[in-house]
């Protein structure tokens, strides 16, 4: 059967611990020869890190931060993911669009409805079966209770305009990330991240082994 490609989304918290098991798990793939693109939400292109540089940096609205968190997701799909599936990799992206399900729609409290329109305006692509909405084939949801994430960034760096949020925000991201994972259940593996780095690591590739992806 000819190689698919694989496109994985990482969520959680800030705090939650995502990135140096992204970083393991490329090397797992490229272990296994697959070409893997690692990259990450806002962000993954010229023009996607300037957009993050403002969605990250400046004030706004809730909508205004939606409308920017969706153009950067465009630019990004059209400019980094769709091209990298084209070619059959592995496309490991930190974060995706339950990002702003949990921070813009959760944790601003912006209209979710709003926000599915969006979701689906710009994840749609043209398949040879007809249209349909991109999404991860996995999600991997890095679950950490707010004070403890809040615990384990305070003092690590100057918090940018997210890190620098309340922990009843973190609590309502939360939340979100949950009604996203009630929503596609099937999409979702849920990472009890309140353990040893070698447990969870061991939680996430027996996540990958389910799927039949890593040996
Ligand atoms: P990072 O620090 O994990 O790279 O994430 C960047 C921040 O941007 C993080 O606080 C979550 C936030 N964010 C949103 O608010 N909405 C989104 O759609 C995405 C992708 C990230």
């Amino acid at each position: 059967m000819a190689i698919q490609g694989l496109f994985i989304s990482f969520e959680g918290i800030d705090g939650a611990g995502k990135s140096t098991h992204i970083d393991a798990l490329a090397r797992a793939f490229e272990a296994q020869g697959r070409v893997v693109t690692t990259t990450r939400e806002p962000g993954g292109t010229l023009l996607a890190e300037k957009l993050r540089a403002m969605i990250l940096g400046d004030a706004m609205d809730a909508m205004t931060e939606a409308l920017l968190v969706f153009a950067a997701r465009r630019d990004h799909l059209q400019q980094v993911i769709e091209p990298a599936l084209a070619r059959a990799e592995v496309v490991l992206c930190d974060r995706f669009t339950d990002a702003t399900f949990a921070y813009q729609g959760s944790g601003r409290g912006f209209d979710l409805k709003t926000l599915l329109f969006l979701e689906r305006l710009v994840q749609t692509q043209q398949g040879p079966a007809g249209d349909f909405v991109r999404n991860p084939d996995l999600t991997v949801w890095f679950d950490l209770a707010p004070d403890i994430a809040a615990q384990r960034l305070a003092g690590t760096r100057v918090p940018d305009k997210f890190e620098a949020q309340p922990a009843a925000f973190f609590q309502r991201v939360s939340d979100g990330y949950l009604q996203r994972m009630q929503a596609a259940p099937n999409r979702f593996a849920r990472i009890n991240a309140d353990q040893p780095r070698e447990s969870v690591w061991r939680d996430v590739l027996a996540a990958f082994q389910r799927q039949g992806w890593l040996a």
